[in-house]
This record gives C-alpha cells, sequence and structure tokens, in this order.
C-alpha cells in the first residue's frame, strides 16, 4: 500500500498532543485531517479554547497570529510562514500609523486580516461575522475608521447607514469577480441562488441574495432549499457544501478571465498535507511575536470577545500614539 499521509498526519497530532484548526478555503484533504473546519472568527474562538499543547492553523499567517495572542502559552504552527494575505500585505504598520493620526478622535475597527502589528494601534477587530454586532456597539456619535478592506467595510456602512473612513485596501481574490460576467450567468440559471463574501466589490454584491462570512454562505447552502447556488467567495469552501449538501449543484461565480484559477487564493493554497505533516514533526515554523507586541494586539482582540460574548466595553476617546 502506498505512503498514507493523512494518516502519519493523524498519528503525529496523537504523539505531540496537537490539534488542527483549518479555514475553509483549504484544500478538502487539509480540512478532513482538521479537527475543526470554520471562518476566521471561530478559528481564533477554537484557538483561544483548545487544550493541546500544539496548535497547527492550516489557514494564513494572520489566522495564525491571532490565535498565539490569545493563547499564548501554546505552540502555534503554520505550514508555511509566507502564506501572507493582499489585505495585510496593503496596511503597512506606518500608513496605517499615519492614517490613525490623521483621525485622533476616532475609533479603529480592524479587520481581523491584518498584521499584529497593526491589530496593535486598532481599538477593536471584526471578522465578517461579527462585524455588524460590534460596530453597533459603538457610540453613534463617535467616528468609524475601517479598514483594511474598503469592500467590506462599503458593504456594511451601507448596510448600517453609518459613514466610515475607509482604508483602501482589498482581497485580490474577491475583487476578481465580475458583475456583467455574474449577470450573464444568473440569466442563464434563473433557479440559482447568488450567495457573495462582502470582500467582493459592490457590483458583484448587487446581483448577491445572501451576503456573509464563509459560514453564513455554508448555513444558507444548508438550510436552502434550493437546488442550485451560484458562489462568489473561495472555491476551498465547495468541498464543505458538497459534504453538507450532495444534492445541490454548486457554480463559480465567474471572473473576467475564465481560463484562470483566480478563485483561488494563493496564500491559503501555500499550505499542503506535507508542509502540514513535516510542521508536525519538527513543530516549525511557528509564529513568534513578541510580549510587548502580543499584549498591544491583545486588547483589541479581547474587545472583539467581550462585544461578541455580551460582555460590556469601554472606548478610548482619543488615540495618542
Ligand atoms: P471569513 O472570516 O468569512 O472566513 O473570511 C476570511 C477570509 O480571508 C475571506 O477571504
Ligand atoms: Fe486574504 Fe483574500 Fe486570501 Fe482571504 S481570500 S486570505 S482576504 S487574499
Amino acid at each position: 500500500m502506498g505512503y498514507d499521509v493523512a494518516a502519519e498526519i493523524q498519528r503525529l497530532k496523537k504523539e505531540k498532543n496537537a490539534v488542527i484548526l483549518a479555514h475553509y478555503y483549504e484544500d478538502g484533504d487539509i480540512q478532513d485531517v482538521a479537527d475543526y473546519v470554520g471562518d476566521s472568527f471561530y478559528l481564533a474562538k477554537m484557538g483561544q479554547e483548545v487544550q493541546q499543547d500544539v496548535i497547527l492553523l492550516a489557514g494564513v499567517v494572520f489566522m495564525a497570529e491571532s490565535v498565539k495572542i490569545l493563547n499564548p502559552t501554546k505552540t502555534v504552527l503554520v505550514p508555511d510562514l509566507e502564506a501572507s494575505c493582499s489585505l495585510v500585505k496593503g496596511a503597512p504598520y506606518d500608513q496605517y500609523l499615519a492614517w490613525r493620526r490623521q483621525h485622533p478622535d476616532g475609533v479603529a475597527v480592524t479587520y481581523i486580516n491584518s498584521s499584529a502589528e497593526v491589530k496593535s494601534i486598532s481599538d477593536v477587530i471584526i471578522t465578517s461575522s461579527n462585524a455588524q454586532q460590534i460596530v453597533e456597539s459603538i457610540p453613534k456619535d463617535r467616528k468609524i475608521l475601517f479598514g483594511p478592506d474598503q469592500h467590506l467595510g462599503r458593504w456594511l456602512s451601507k448596510k448600517l447607514g453609518r459613514e466610515f473612513e475607509l482604508w483602501q485596501g482589498a482581497c485580490e481574490v474577491h475583487v476578481l469577480f465580475n458583475a456583467k460576467r455574474l449577470h450573464e450567468l444568473i440569466v442563464q440559471h434563473p433557479d440559482a441562488i447568488v450567495i457573495a463574501h462582502p470582500e467582493c466589490d459592490d457590483s458583484v454584491l448587487a446581483h448577491a441574495q445572501v451576503i456573509g462570512s464563509t459560514s453564513r454562505l455554508l448555513e444558507e447552502v444548508q438550510k436552502n432549499p434550493a437546488k442550485k447556488f451560484i458562489v462568489a467567495t473561495e472555491a476551498g469552501i465547495f468541498h464543505q457544501m458538497q459534504k453538507l449538501r450532495p444534492d445541490v449543484e454548486l457554480i463559480q461565480a465567474p471572473v473576467l478571465d475564465s481560463g484562470c484559477l483566480c478563485n483561488n487564493c494563493p496564500y491559503m493554497k501555500m499550505n499542503t498535507m506535507d508542509k502540514i505533516k513535516h510542521a508536525l514533526e519538527t513543530l516549525k515554523p511557528q509564529v513568534g511575536l513578541s510580549e510587548d507586541l502580543r499584549l498591544k494586539a491583545k486588547t483589541s482582540l479581547d474587545r472583539m470577545m467581550d462585544i461578541t460574548s455580551g460582555k460590556p466595553v469601554t472606548w478610548p476617546s482619543q488615540f495618542s500614539i
């Protein structure tokens, strides 16, 4: 019989007392060896709760950093330290700091898709599954600085009828979905439900019946009796959708160049089963943060956790770094 990398990963998990948390955008074989699969908020929460000594985060580095910030005594592994995110890359610390300083009276609401450094100068972290609840908890008279994802920010700002100062970052995967081609596809499939992640451009979101985080989109496929869905998010999530609803047809929302694999996140897809096995064998690479940075970044993540669990929070009146 051939070498079974999945079985070897399961063995290593026991040997090292490790747990694997995976994002929905990973390949199906990675999701299948994971103990928990979910959206970025769920992964942060599970990362805080799990008891094992070693946490391997099969996702991108900012997700593993969030786990390390919240649960510092654990060894936190990532299969590939190069697995970044275009939103992280598009929000360098110095520029974000300068932007904050321009609006010292604003509350900085920052997407979890950001570096630990940017989190350290933010007031609260959000994900697409809790953004509305968190923004609604900020007093109405406070100005909101929202970054780094302009599309998520614009969608939320319209939804809540509240103006934001927007950082102009974007997800390089979701912005490729094309509204004109999506419209043509909807005409061909009038019976399909269109579901989209809020990182998509406005023009694409305008065609969607359901807009939400990866877990929200998965929930829609699970619960909606429709037999056909057009899905405007990263292709990895099809794995769980198809598992939950083998009876439905899932159609990828189109990008302009139909020949490319643009709906794959190049960072999520850096992770492989072999890299996961190697990380568990060697306990490397680990995410490392200085204690000073970790504590500074933790304040904004703690506010997210407190608000989502119904605890009262206070907001700093001025930014003063
Ligand atoms: P979710 O929080 O919806 O899982 O999104 C994470 C992400 O990176 C989307 O591109
Ligand atoms: Fe970042 Fe986009 Fe990849 Fe999500 S899909 S990790 S936002 S580049």
